[in-house]
């Protein structure tokens, strides 16, 4: 029987390649039912010989309760997006100063997920998604029903690579249909759908979404003999995958405006949306010495498409009060869609971005994505005026609490001064859960919203109280089970977080997430920076008068919160930074002895912190390297007789890239 399941198993395989890769069928679709079928029964009457990997994964069926994280081999970065010929000619005549004759490789920016997938012997074992780029979300059961991304290749290797998860345009209007007859929100466009249906936990969910994908790139292809990223993109179409053919590898600064030009005119009549142009340096030797920075590499940029220009009408202008009291005109807009997804609402700035443009009520005016994602008025069509328009004035009170507004000298902003202002509050509440604060998952500001009116969250301890609430919540509209233990797990979770995220968190005026940082890294826990004084604070560089004024009358005013903070158990200490990843370092435990030749204790110590690994005094069986150097300790010996790994001087340089 094993070997009937392995013949259909083959079977299917390569009629899936041939069927949804190379777009040729081989069998026909009754064919395929039948083969499908007959596998399914096989493999319920004799689960032991069912392969996680079987044709049958296709149609889904596995459910998850919760997102495994997976640690990504390197980091998943993205790229510095261009919008112009100029920078077209910048990024080329950087890397023609290093190479005379280099070659690039123009390829389609796929607007969708992107994804890592891990192959062992052949077979896929995992899919991720990119998360923050060091750490993403384990997809595996959704990655499996794409139709296109092959469970088991044509040779069995060892291989990662990544590529975009995408849903085509015609899947995503079928989908809307659907939707729309049943009642659902519609989807927004295709990254948005393809997004979040990779992100369903019953991938039964994800199979009836008929995602697609295509790859893009290796990560290591030195491991395959391959000299450019061309032949990268060659060699990972022969083992199965789907590799668009639409890219040119070409020479010249020309030839990549001509590519721009022509994929331009084809973008409406593709298939499946594209926002750009990824144009990468073929030669592989050339991108390992062009490097990364820190968020991109230094050898591929990411050309935008000019973003769509759009009209509507401006019916009416309502302010909003953020959590510093800022007052902001928000253009109510009538719904149009702008780069495939609705627009009703758009951020007027400020009073004087309406009198220079000159808005007013009624007008037809143009919008755009500022970004890409934000969406912007840029001006009225006067043209189109009626006379009927309503001239714009400026509230002089708070929309939301009455209180009469002010202006800080030197600022176009009016503020509403109440402190005690519900809208200040709930923004509050909402920067503190924020991703770049303390990240509580499953926290929208709508929720927290809802939260604060039905009075189970006025302040920020409220968060770690809401445990006690947990049947009350149960009962709230839109809450089950699930969700509110996912939210309370959320919030546990978040006690762990580094000093700076706190710091950002509680909104203390003027501490953006870089100023947060600088604080938790200089003061290394609360307890110091509380009783820090002006003249110690503005010592920092980038810390000038007004900030250290305002950090020092926070910490004045707030003693009893911070108290009530630690007492409820968070975290108040700096544990280092989360951002980078580095294969001999992050999560491994180091101990140092002896001196390297230009480098100190303390820049050794600092580089492996930054990469999430620690560093400790003494050397034990949970010690995972010791680093030696000239004149060791008694560390050494001790790390030979408990069989350790070593890293020596060459070694330590050589990770640190020195
Ligand atoms: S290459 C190290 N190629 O665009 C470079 N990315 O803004 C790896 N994307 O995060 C990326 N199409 O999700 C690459 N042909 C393409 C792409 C592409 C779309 C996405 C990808 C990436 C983002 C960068």
């Amino acid at each position: 029987m094993k070997e009937k399941i392995e013949e259909l198993t083959r079977i299917l395989e390569e009629a899936n390649y041939n069927y949804y890769v190379l777009d040729n069928p081989t069998i026909t679709d009754q064919e395929y039912d039948n083969y499908m079928r007959e596998l399914i029964e096989l493999e319920e009457k004799y689960p032991e010989y069912k392969k996680s990997t079987s044709p049958t994964m296709h149609v889904g069926g596995e459910v998850i309760d919760k997102f495994k994280k997976i640690n990504h081999l390197k980091p998943m970065l993205s790229l510095p997006d261009v919008f112009n010929e100029e920078e077209i000619a910048d990024f080329v005549d950087k890397i023609q100063e290093l190479h005379i004759s280099p070659s690039y490789v123009c390829e389609q920016k796929f607007d969708g997920l992107s994804v890592s997938l891990i192959y062992k012997n052949g077979y896929l074992v995992s899919g991720a998604t990119r998360g923050d780029g060091v750490v993403g979300e384990d997809i595996t059961h959704n990655v499996k029903t794409i139709k296109t991304i092959p469970l088991h290749l044509k040779k069995d290797i060892d291989i990662e690579v990544r590529g975009e998860i995408i849903m085509s345009k015609d899947t995503l209007n079928k989908l809307n249909e659907k939707r729309s007859k049943e009642g659902l929100p519609l989807l927004q466009n295709c990254r948005n759908a393809a997004a979040g249906s990779a992100r369903q936990l019953d991938s039964k969910i994800a199979a009836e979404r008929n995602l697609d994908n295509f790859i893009y790139h290796l990560p290591n292809p030195e491991d395959y003999g391959l000299k450019t990223h061309y032949e990268a993109l060659e060699f990972m179409r022969s083992l199965g995958f789907k590799v668009s053919t639409n890219c040119a590898l070409v020479k010249t600064k020309q030839e990549i405006l001509d590519y721009i030009e022509t994929l331009a005119k084809q973008r409406p009549d593709l298939p499946y949306d594209i926002d750009g142009v990824v144009i990468k340096v073929n030669e592989l030797d050339l991108q390992e010495q062009l490097g990364f920075t820190s968020k991109y590499p230094k050898w591929a940029i990411a050309y935008k498409f000019p973003s769509e220009e759009v009209y509507t009408k401006l019916t009416d202008i309502i302010f909003t009060v953020g959590r510093t009291g800022q007052i902001t005109p928000n253009a109510v807009l009538e719904p149009v869609i702008v780069m495939g997804s609705k627009v009703k609402r758009a951020t007027l700035h400020n009073e004087d971005y309406i009198r220079t443009l000159d808005l007013r009520i009624g007008d037809t005016v143009a919008i755009h994505k500022a970004g890409d994602v934000i969406p912007e008025v840029i001006r009225p069509l006067e043209e189109r005026r009626t006379g009927l328009e309503k001239d714009f004035s400026m509230i002089d009170t708070c929309p939301i609490c009455g209180t009469k507004l002010i202006q800080k000298e030197g600022l176009i902003d009016y503020f509403c001064p109440n402190e005690h202002c519900a809208a200040r509050k709930v923004n509050s509440l909402i920067h503190f859960a924020s991703r770049g604060a303390m990240n509580i998952d499953g926290l929208g500001d709508e929720i927290i919203e809802n939260l604060y009116n039905e009075k189970f969250l006025q302040t920020i301890p409220d968060f770690y109280k809401l445990y006690l609430y947990k049947e009350d919540l149960k009962e709230l509209e839109g809450f089950g089970e699930k969700s509110v233990s996912h939210i309370l797990d959320s919030i546990e979770a978040s006690k762990q977080n580094s000093l700076e995220k706190l710091l950002f968190g509680l909104g203390i005026p003027g501490i953006g997430a870089k100023n947060a940082k600088l604080l938790a890294k200089e003061y290394g826990n609360i307890d110091k920076l509380k009783y820090a004084s002006v003249e110690e604070l503005t010592s920092i560089k980038d810390i000038g008068d007004i900030l250290a004024k305002n950090i020092v009358d926070y910490f004045h005013n707030n003693k009893e919160l911070i108290e009530t903070l630690k007492s409820i158990g968070l975290n108040t200490e700096y544990i280092g930074e989360k951002t980078s990843f580095n294969e001999y370092i992050t999560g491994k435990k180091f101990v140092i002895t002896g001196t390297i030749e230009g480098l100190s204790r303390d820049e050794i110590k600092e580089f492996i912190e930054k990469n999430n690994g620690t560093v400790s005094e003494s050397v034990s069986k949970n010690t995972d390297i010791v680093i030696v150097g000239e004149k060791p300790g008694s560390k050494y010996q001790k790390a030979l007789d408990l069989n350790i790994m070593i890293y020596d001087e060459q070694k330590i340089k050589e990770v640190m890239n020195m």
